[in-house]
């Protein structure tokens, strides 16, 4: 491939999307891709000091603050991984993304969605995924996944994460073609199924 393909994973908290792309990874490694797996917020270097004031920080965070330092380390993420990964042909696999911001700061927080928008496309300077999981599941099963060990978003009431679910499946509504939403209740095994089929349909598109 001439240039790579950037897929990410999106849900809720405990949704499984890190197994699915654990997974996902050995079997295009397998089929001898060069694959590369990162996160959002917190991948290698500077992301992993955001990563720890965004899920740790007891303090007050204004919901504007949250929404830019979730941004600021998107810019850094697409910057110095993504952006050259794809640039060498790699298939970047990449635990959330520019929907997370949408579904949390936007439908979670209530934050305006156009300018979570305008500000998601200053932040990966305009780069968009090829295609994006969301692994939709109801709010008390990813909640008793989750465990009574909460993160700061994860704290965040049901409410809340209601909203977030309602989030994803509105922008899946919105951009079929590039969002593939998946039940997570079912089997992991059974899910790997749907996303190869998925994968394999795209690449041979
Ligand atoms: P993480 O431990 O990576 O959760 P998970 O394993 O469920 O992905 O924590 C990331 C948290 O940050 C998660 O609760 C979602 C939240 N988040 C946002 O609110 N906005 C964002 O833009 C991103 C990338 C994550």
């Amino acid at each position: 491939m001439d240039r790579g393909l950037f897929i990410t994973f999106e849900g809720a908290d405990g949704c499984g999307k890190t197994t699915q792309l654990n997974m996902l990874s050995e079997y295009l490694k397998e089929k001898g891709f060069d694959v590369v797996v990162t996160r959002e917020p917190g991948a290698k270097g500077l992301g992993e000091k955001l990563r720890e004031i965004l899920l740790n920080y007891e303090g007050v965070v204004s919901d504007r603050c949250e929404a830019f330092l979730f941004l600021a380390d998107r810019a850094q993420h697409v910057d110095v991984i993504v952006k050259p990964a794809v640039g060498l042909g790699k298939i970047v696999l990449c635990d959330r993304h520019t929907d997370s911001t949408v579904a949390y700061q936007g439908y979670g927080r209530g934050q305006d969605i156009d300018r979570i928008n305008l500000l998601n496309n200053i932040a990966t300077d305009g780069m968009k995924p090829d295609l994006t999981f969301v692994f939709d599941i109801d709010v008390e099963t990813s909640q008793q996944r989750v465990g009574s060990e909460k993160d700061r978003m994860e704290s965040a009431g049901m409410d809340f994460h209601n909203r977030v679910r309602q989030g994803y499946l509105k922008l899946a509504e919105n951009e079929p073609n590039r969002i593939k939403v998946i039940d997570a209740k079912k089997s992991i095994p059974d899910i790997h199924d749907e996303v190869v089929e998925i994968i394999e349909s795209f690449l041979s598109a």
